[in-house]
């Protein structure tokens, strides 16, 4: 559904850092979002609802529809889109709501 334009996606072949998403390894260009990562990896779902399990993805990308919330080394939502990408990053798939730790 998404790629990157030609001239960026050899900038991203260039590139040195790769994310770990949903366990697969995947090339990325310092100053990527996370969100912009999964859509160019062909991954447009970031997250299932809560109620119904629907899968949601990245929307606004400026960090108001929290529809790309993702689970990041760990961590239940964070906002994909205002999360720039870093080397050996672990993201995940949220399934559902996060655990409140008591
Ligand atoms: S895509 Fe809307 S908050 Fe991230």
């Amino acid at each position: 559904m998404f790629k990157r334009l030609r001239e960026a996606e050899a900038a991203v072949m260039q590139a040195s850092i790769s994310i770990s998403l949903n366990g697969r390894d995947v090339p990325c260009r310092p100053g990527d979002s996370v969100a912009a990562a999964c859509f160019a990896a062909g991954d447009d779902a970031c997250r299932d609802t809560v109620v119904t399990g629907v899968p949601r993805g990245p929307y606004c990308m400026m960090g108001v529809c929290y529809d790309c919330l993702v689970t990041i080394d760990g961590r239940a939502n964070q906002q994909a889109c205002m999360t720039l990408v870093r080397a050996g990053m672990n993201v995940a798939r949220q399934h559902g709501a996060r655990e409140v730790l008591e």
